[in-house]
């Protein structure tokens, strides 16, 4: 059977398999959740076993354990290291959700559950590409290994170090990730750049205790309304973040890139109306495709102060909360920016409440040459499967690991996703295309056989 007919004939379990995944709530920042992590772990790890993989161990990292499967078949033929991540981000809101969060529903040729498209689906399609060739011929065209983490969306903490003890058992050729997006649909992207973080989360406190807003209101001063004075200074009216230093490293894009840019199929007022939005906002000249990928930011992840329950209740708070990310590009450095953003809130914060910021975590930018030699192999192997040419697309979203794998091991970076940006990845009714996983399985085998004329080029 050819292996295509195979992938075919066996969509439907393909699909109920993922689904298993599907079912399990990996929520890693989740304590509570652990359990369920370490059990969606051995469920992967069953995955890779029934595909063929060799090798196949739930591995400890000190944290959420990652999963480790190989298959070393094809000696003197290039060595894949596919990496991936199994654990998903927090369901909340539940409520609402069309269909409960970890009960995988079809509507309309998808499949909705939190991590369907970030990053079960994506990964496990290689997975199963991995069966369908082992069980159609027999064997790979390339050597491959897996690498797929719990921790992912949690900052990827224990990866590093696991690397640096791993070096031999890893070593590889070529870095292969599906955790980005398609451009549109029908439109495969080959990623060549990602932002990087910087996460922090600032307090203010008042008094010591909340107080009554009409008693007390006007003389003591109120976190809430300090808090939002002081974040209103962080961006300016062209959109541009006001911290000293923040723009000291940032390598603008070129003008071969902004001239790319400027041809990808991409509608302004469309993506507009499709977010319902009334107006788009951002830094002044540049486009919202570039402001999105290749511009840093600075955004409000949440913000905690005073009454916020049902109906009205005069109190002043003592407290008020902010959780502020910068996404960073090349050549920002995400703890330079964290200390730089600390100090400017600091200075900005007035002397009648006291300020706190912390550093939660953060992660560095990346890109890598448009014409290496490994996405041109995934520009191939997207004509295959998809019929048309790849577009190459910096991405907004961060993947901080790919940078450590790249001076670890000394991988380049091969980023090619099947998700869509659009299915609603972090936020409820998260949801994948199962055409796309479909897509994806096939694209995964013809990528194996592409990069095995691939010759290992270090960057
Ligand atoms: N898959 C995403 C990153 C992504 C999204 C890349 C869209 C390209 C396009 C990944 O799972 C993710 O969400 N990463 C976090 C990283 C953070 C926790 C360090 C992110 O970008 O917020
Ligand atoms: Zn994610």
């Amino acid at each position: 059977m050819s292996v295509t007919d195979y992938v075919e004939q066996n969509q439907e379990r393909f699909q109920a398999e993922l689904f298993r995944l599907l079912e399990i709530p990996s929520v890693s920042t989740d304590p509570a959740r652990q359990g369920e992590v370490a059990r969606c772990a051995e469920e992967v790890a069953a995955q890779l076993r029934a595909a063929g993989l060799e090798g196949v161990e739930v591995k400890e990292t000190g944290g959420h354990p990652l999963v480790y499967g190989q298959w070393l078949g094809a000696p003197g033929a290039p060595t894949v290291l596919i990496y991936g991540h199994y654990d998903v981000q927090p369901e909340d809101p539940v409520e609402l959700w069309t269909s409960p969060p970890f009960v995988p529903t079809i509507r309309d040729g998808k499949v909705y559950a939190r991590g369907a498209t970030d990053d079960k689906g994506q990964v496990i399609a290689h997975v199963k590409a991995v069966e369908a060739l082992m069980k159609a011929e027999g064997k790979l065209p390339v050597n491959v290994k897996f690498v797929i983490e719990g921790e992912e969306e949690i900052g990827s903490r224990n990866l590093a170090p696991f690397l640096e003890k791993n070096k031999e058992l890893l070593k590889a050729d070529v870095l292969v990730i599906s955790d980005s997006a398609m451009f549109a649909p029908g439109k495969p992207s080959i990623v060549y750049g990602l932002r990087g973080l910087a996460y922090v989360q600032v307090e203010l406190k008042g008094a010591d205790s909340d107080l009554h807003s009409g008693v007390f209101g006007g003389a003591v001063p109120n976190p809430g309304f300090e808090l939002c004075k002081l974040i209103a200074q962080l961006k300016d009216e062209d959109g541009r973040v006001t911290v000293p230093g923040f723009y000291d490293k940032v390598v603008d894009l070129s003008a071969q890139e902004r001239s790319d840019y400027a041809r990808l199929p991409f509608d302004n007022e469309e993506f507009r109306k499709e977010l319902n939005v009334p107006g788009l906002s951002g830094e002044k000249g540049w486009t919202p495709l570039e402001q999105r990928s290749a511009r840093p930011t600075l955004e409000i992840n949440g913000m905690l102060c005073g009454w916020t329950g049902p109906g009205a209740k005069t109190v002043l708070p003592a407290k008020s909360m902010a959780k502020i990310s910068c996404r960073l590009v090349p050549d920002q450095d995400p703890e330079e920016i964290a200390r730089l953003l600390a100090e400017h809130i600091k200075k900005l914060c007035p002397p009648t409440v006291e300020c706190e910021v912390m550093s939660l975590h953060g992660g560095k930018p990346w890109v890598t040459p448009r014409e290496h030699p490994a996405l041109e192999c995934a520009n191939r192997a997207v004509q295959t499967v998809f019929g048309e040419q790849a577009l190459f697309v910096r991405e907004g979203g961060s993947i901080p690991i790919v940078v450590d794998f790249q001076n670890i091991l000394g991988l380049p970076g091969l980023l090619v996703g099947f998700g869509l940006n659009t299915e609603n990845l972090h936020a409820p009714d998260e949801h994948f295309d199962l055409g796309n996983y479909q897509l994806g399985i096939r694209l995964s085998i013809e990528l194996m056989r592409e990069l095995a004329t691939y010759k290992a080029s270090r960057l």
